[in-house]
């Protein structure tokens, strides 16, 4: 009886929420605010696919004043009531489908209210229209955007898009890309693919517009604007060449140019180990002001503090093989950053051994021996390394050893038959650490739990260094 009684409620509350949900019957509901990776929970949204940025926006140096519009086509991927975009600037109006749509601002989450309910599979238009100064704009006390005195530097991971676009945050949504910006004149802007045109404007201002047209990772897409020498070339494989050179390099301009310069060399020896270069365009660009380099699609940004005291190719082969491992096959989830960083420095050691500085052995040994057993180095596990220690460097060196193991135990023609195929099959997608083991096993024909549990998951310095023990 009491069950019996139930059974009614509920079927009377179901019907309930039904007829609340609207003539379509169907359960609309709010897409997720975050996409779901444990790492970032409010990272990317739930609910549509993005397809393309259209990114149309005015810079003004003197007052880090951003202004414009990003239109967004997506695809709604459930009934949609709802959805959220990542963006931490000042929303002035949003646009779903040409009808002006209601929203709300909080905690880097810009959620949207369309007037309608949009139906799962149904194309989304997304106009979004902001002013703002994104260096005012922090998360956890941090401030990505970086305002230079000639400009500003939109390069970052795992976030940067927060400060300057509004999108879903995540490797596993990739769109294409427009990044139009307009300065005053004599401002240069620097961003991802081709140059399809600078463009005078009425107002004294000039636009720059940039397309990237393989789907790219929010967090690859970048802008760069400020004073930079620009070098335009073709590849020796036909493709654009876009090198930028921040003003000011001073004695370390020759050491920059001498290593961003040999971009195509570079990428044309990394594409004999992981197969054709995947994208439209190359180049690279060497600004002071980020600490670091990043791999940005097509166009790497490297910190002058690279070549302050000398030439350095390593981190060109570094950012530059991240174009394969990071940009064309992205991370699944953030704690699959191995795939990243293991791979790109295990890169600069076929680089060191091409160019007669060591051979990969040789680096490997290196590494092993530079770390003793006790140092808190064995503790990060490059295969969970936790969100705090994303960049740690155990990711990048025990990351890059890891792969070294592998190829000792498996055999260079597995190896790197792995490597390819890994980057064939995942080509502009995305891919966890589990699926490349299962291929690494799957290529060699070998039971390789033990390899990937001892190097990637297991804390403490592993028994046997790389390359030192028989294959069974
Ligand atoms: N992926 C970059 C590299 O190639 C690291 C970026 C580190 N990001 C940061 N905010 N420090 O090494
Ligand atoms: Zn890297």
């Amino acid at each position: 009886m009491s069950m019996r009684r139930k059974i009614t409620v509920g079927a009377a509350t179901a019907c309930t929420l039904a007829l609340l949900a609207g003539p379509a019957g169907a359960a609309a509901a709010p897409g997720a605010p975050g996409i779901g990776d444990p790492y970032y929970p409010n990272s990317g949204n739930g609910g549509y696919d993005a397809l393309h940025y259209d990114i149309r926006l005015n810079y003004q140096p003197s007052n880090d004043n951003l202004s414009g519009t990003t239109t967004i086509l997506a695809k709604a991927t459930q009934d949609l009531s709802r959805f959220n975009l990542d963006f931490l600037l000042n929303v002035q109006s949003v646009r779903v489908n040409n009808k002006v749509a209601s929203f709300t601002q909080q905690g880097g989450e810009l959620v949207v209210d369309p007037k309608a309910t949009l139906a799962k599979g149904s194309d989304l238009t997304v106009v979004v229209t902001y002013s703002d100064s994104p260096s005012t704009k922090s998360v956890d006390g941090y401030t990505a955007w970086k305002k230079t005195p000639t400009g500003a530097l939109a390069i970052d991971e795992p976030d940067i898009a927060p400060w300057w676009y509004p999108s879903n945050n995540h490797p596993t949504d990739k769109a294409t890309f427009d990044v139009s910006v307009a300065v005053p004149d004599g401002v240069e802007v620097i961003s991802n693919g081709r140059l399809t045109g600078t463009t005078k404007q009425i107002n004294g201002w000039t636009r720059w517009n940039w397309r990237s047209t393989k789907p790219q990772n929010t967090y690859s897409t970048f802008v760069s604007i400020g004073q930079f020498e620009i070098r335009q070339s073709t590849s020796p494989s036909g493709l654009p060449v876009v090198n930028a050179y921040a003003e000011g390099l001073g004695e370390f301009e020759g050491a920059a140019k001498a290593s961003v310069e040999r971009t195509p060399e570079i990428l044309e020896f990394e594409s004999g180990f992981f197969g054709p270069y995947p994208f439209e365009a190359q180049g690279g660009v060497v600004t002071g002001g980020i600490g670091f380099a990043l791999e940005n699609q097509t166009r790497p940004n490297y910190d002058t503090a690279f070549w302050r005291r000398g030439g350095n190719t390593y981190v060109v082969a570094h950012e530059l093989a991240h174009q394969w491992f990071g940009d064309s096959v992205s991370v699944h989830g953030w704690k699959d950053i191995w795939l990243n960083e293991g791979f790109a420095s295990y890169a600069e050691w076929l680089w060191s051994e091409h160019v007669g500085e060591g051979t990969a052995q040789e680096n490997s040994d290196y590494v092993y021996s530079l770390y003793p057993a006790d140092d808190p180095f064995w503790d990060v596990l490059p295969g969970d390394p936790g969100a705090a220690n994303q960049f740690d460097g155990a990711v990048y060196d025990r990351g890059a050893l890891t792969l070294h193991a592998l190829r000792s135990a498996v055999g260079d023609e597995a190896f790197f038959t792995t490597l390819q195929t890994w980057v064939a099959q995942h080509q502009y997608s995305d891919a966890s650490i589990d699926q490349f083991i299962a291929l690494a096993e799957q290529v060699s024909g070998q039971q390789l739990d033990d390899l990937f549990t001892t190097w990637l998951f297991t804390k403490g310095k592993p028994a046997q260094a790389p390359g030192t023990f028989s294959v069974s």
